[in-house]
């Protein structure tokens, strides 16, 4: 295998269990990490379950790695006193491990909602300003930040990837450009894995849609070439789902529901 051990956050997650096939051969020990239980302990895998607020147990789960995969956290939009303990602080706690364990290179699970705010009809590449759509999106920028401090400081290499839509299939008229396949999932992460420099990198993780809303230059440098195309389903999605008023807000902007919705208020 190319790496000793490689550690996936979040290996309890729908992204997390395709990594855990698709990196297989990949690492001589998967570390796989997440609150909640993993199932059985394959070959080649270890188990580490904790939560990623918890810093004693990140740092005792980083030691021996090499390379990190950090999917963990909330998904969506929640409190803020979510966001901030398992994103936040979370991502916190593994960029300030990886530091002390000598680790290699992250690659981050960010978002299209660290720039939701975008309209839809705009091109945006990896050098936009953030703009996020939500605490959510918030958080993502943060560990998108702390990424780039841990790499200005202490040369730690991230690929931090702002995944559209990653599902089996697109099912709305938005997933028509957000779409990112499992397989141009597990083509991406294993290209930021095996680029041999990266250095600090914005890259967008969707598939190779017509109506994509980005420019994705910088993927094409790992050597990313997405097999898949929400397009395939273009008209499967027309006819099963309406067109919608282009001036509200989820249709008006890239974040779609999430720049729409409210505000979670502290109690
Ligand atoms: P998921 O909810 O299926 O997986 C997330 C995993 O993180 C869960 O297994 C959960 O138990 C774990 N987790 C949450 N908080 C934790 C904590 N405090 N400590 C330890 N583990 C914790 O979500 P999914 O779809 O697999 O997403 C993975 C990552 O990719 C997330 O960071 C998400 O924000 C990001 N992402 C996913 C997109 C998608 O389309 N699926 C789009 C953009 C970003």
């Amino acid at each position: 295998p190319a790496f000793k051990n490689i550690l996936i956050t979040g290996a309890a997650g729908a992204l997390g269990n395709v990594l855990r096939e698709s990196l297989r051969p990949y690492a001589a020990t998967l570390t796989l990490n997440d609150r909640e239980p993993l199932g059985e302990v394959r070959e080649n895998e270890r188990h580490f379950v904790c939560d990623l607020a918890d810093r004693d147990a990140v740092f005792e789960m980083m030691r021996g790695i090499e390379m990190v995969i950090h999917l963990g956290g909330a998904p969506r939009e929640n409190t803020f006193q979510v966001i901030l303990d398992s994103n936040i602080a979370g991502g916190y706690h593994i960029y300030e491990a990886a530091r002390q364990a000598g680790v290699k290179r992250v690659i981050y699970a960010s978002s299209v909602h660290a720039i939701g705010f975008y309209e839809c009809t705009q091109t945006i590449d990896a050098a936009a300003p953030q703009r996020p759509d939500s605490l959510y999106g918030v958080s993502k920028t943060f560990v998108e930040n702390l990424s780039r401090y841990y790499f200005d400081k202490f040369g730690i290499e991230s690929v931090c990837m702002r995944i559209g839509s990653c599902f089996p299939k697109p099912v709305d008229r938005r997933m028509l450009a957000t779409w990112l396949s499992y397989d141009d999932f597990s083509q991406l992460c294993i290209r930021a894995l095996m680029t041999p420099s990266v250095g600090h990198m914005i890259v967008y993780g969707n598939s190779d849609n017509s109506a994509s809303f980005w420019d994705n230059t910088q993927a094409a440098y790992l050597g990313y070439r997405p097999k898949d195309s929400a397009d395939a389903y273009r008209a499967e999605v027309y006819a099963s789902t309406p067109a919608g008023d282009p001036r509200h807000p989820a249709v008006r902007f890239q974040g779609g529901q999430f720049a729409a919705d409210g505000h979670y208020e502290d109690p």
